[in-house]
């Protein structure tokens, strides 16, 4: 996370004045100020800066104060408890390892999520791409636009679709009174709240989107950041597919030092090294492991679950049992959901979710190993007594739910 911003204007007694300031995770701490302000605070007698942070809601005080109105040092002194209650919150869970790659995607990102009319927006990608990491990252980023904080809310444990809005509730912490409906709840609590709620995980509740919707169309100042595998298809919603990791490019694979900065052979590494401290590249391995990244098409949780089996395997003989990459993507770490802990399960939660119909179309789609066409997926299916006409709207649905994804 970059720990600077590079400026930011802050209104100050009627006018405008750059305010250069370093970011903290709690708090807003000054690093130089302008002189206009400096040497407006030549004259005022009131201890400002002691040991103190400068919040933003001491910026605030100060500012009443300058512009007369207030002339007491009691006007400065915000209390703890009320700081406590205005500082940015967050309880965003805080990843173990380091993020990878994924500059441009960060700032892609944060550069849509801070325009005004961007108030939902969701993350698609097929299961384990690093659609969550990479939600997270943004939101950690973004903590400080918001002035009532960042808000996650995990929603991979709920079976039911109803249960969404108890949930956000609850882990809101808001209260229930009585017979007011939960939704209602969300909007009142919500209405004046400049918050970003990241919601994890959406694909197995979507029949819960138009809920989004409403809830944001009553809370103005609300945005809210989506992981799901699967598009919303709200109006207003903004997509953003995330794609796998960057892979060499395998007709030139390039030196050793070059390698490891490719973002899914470092994590192959840093995986790789996490259970087995001695392992490195070496000009031996960098071919096998290169092989290893592109075969598991970048895909990080499948890199993360082959990488774990380099304690036992070699690089090459890892390589040599991924010809079976089900029977061997299996020892995810205890700590991962339950879903991502072997590739069979990080697949079967998207394919359960299917359809009947989309299931079969799948089954038939799977026949072609290194892709097809739409026209060749028609033709399979006539020539085994489907119902053709249905094809392209099912591999459209299999696209929305990045079950397949398109080739240029
Ligand atoms: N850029 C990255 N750097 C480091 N680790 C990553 C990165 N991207 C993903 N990972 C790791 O890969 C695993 C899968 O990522 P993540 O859980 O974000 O995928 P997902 O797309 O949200 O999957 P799902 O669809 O199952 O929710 C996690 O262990 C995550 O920490
Ligand atoms: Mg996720």
């Amino acid at each position: 996370m970059p720990g600077w911003r590079k400026s930011r204007r802050l209104p100050l007694a009627g006018t405008w004045a750059p305010l250069p300031l370093a970011k903290s995770p709690s708090s807003l701490v000054v690093s130089c100020i302008g002189k206009p302000i400096a040497s407006a605070m030549a004259n005022c007698t009131v201890p400002i800066w002691g040991s103190q942070d400068l919040t933003l809601e001491r910026l605030h005080a100060i500012a009443a104060v300058l512009a007369g109105a207030g002339d007491d040092a009691e006007s400065l002194d915000v209390q703890e408890e009320d700081r406590a209650i205005k500082r940015p919150s967050s309880d965003l869970p805080i990843p173990l390892t380091a993020l990878i790659g994924r500059e441009q995607e960060r700032a892609a990102l944060c550069t849509l999520l801070q325009r005004s009319e961007v108030r939902l927006l969701t993350l698609t990608g097929t299961a384990g791409v690093g659609k969550t990491r990479l939600a997270l990252q943004v939101a950690m980023e973004l903590m400080h636009d918001f002035a009532d904080g960042v808000h996650f809310i995990s929603l991979a444990p709920l079976s039911d679709p109803a249960l969404v809005i108890p949930t956000i509730v609850y882990s809101m912490g808001l209260m229930e009174n009585g017979s007011q409906p939960l939704l209602d709840l969300l909007k009142t609590s919500l209405h004046d709240k400049h918050q970003l709620l990241l919601l994890d995980n959406f694909e197995h509740v979507i029949t819960t989107a138009p809920r989004l919707s409403e809830l944001l169309e009553a809370c103005p100042a609300l945005k809210l950041l989506v992981t799901s595998r699967e598009v919303l298809r709200l109006r207003g919603e903004h997509q953003f597919a995330v794609l796998p990791l960057a892979l060499p490019d395998p007709r030139r694979i390039p030196d050793d030092r070059s390698l490891i900065h490719v973002p899914a052979v470092d994590l192959f590494l840093q995986r790789a090294q996490a259970v087995r401290a001695d392992f490195h590249l070496t000009p031996d391995n960098a071919r096998a492991i290169t092989e290893i990244c592109l075969r598991l098409d970048g895909l990080p949780l499948a890199i993360e679950l082959a990488a774990a089996r380099a304690k036992l395997l070699a690089p090459q003989a890892l390589l040599a049992r991924l010809e079976r990459r089900l029977h061997v993507l299996t020892g995810g770490a205890r700590d991962l959901p339950l879903r991502q802990r072997t590739l069979r399960n990080t697949l079967a939660w998207s394919y359960e979710l299917l359809s009947e119909e989309e299931q079969h179309l799948f089954q038939r789609i799977s026949a072609f190993t290194g892709g097809a066409t739409l026209e060749a997926i028609e033709a399979l299916c006539e020539a085994l007594g489907d119902k053709t006409g249905r094809v392209f709207d099912g591999v459209a649905s299999l696209l929305d739910k990045s079950l397949l994804y398109q080739q240029a």
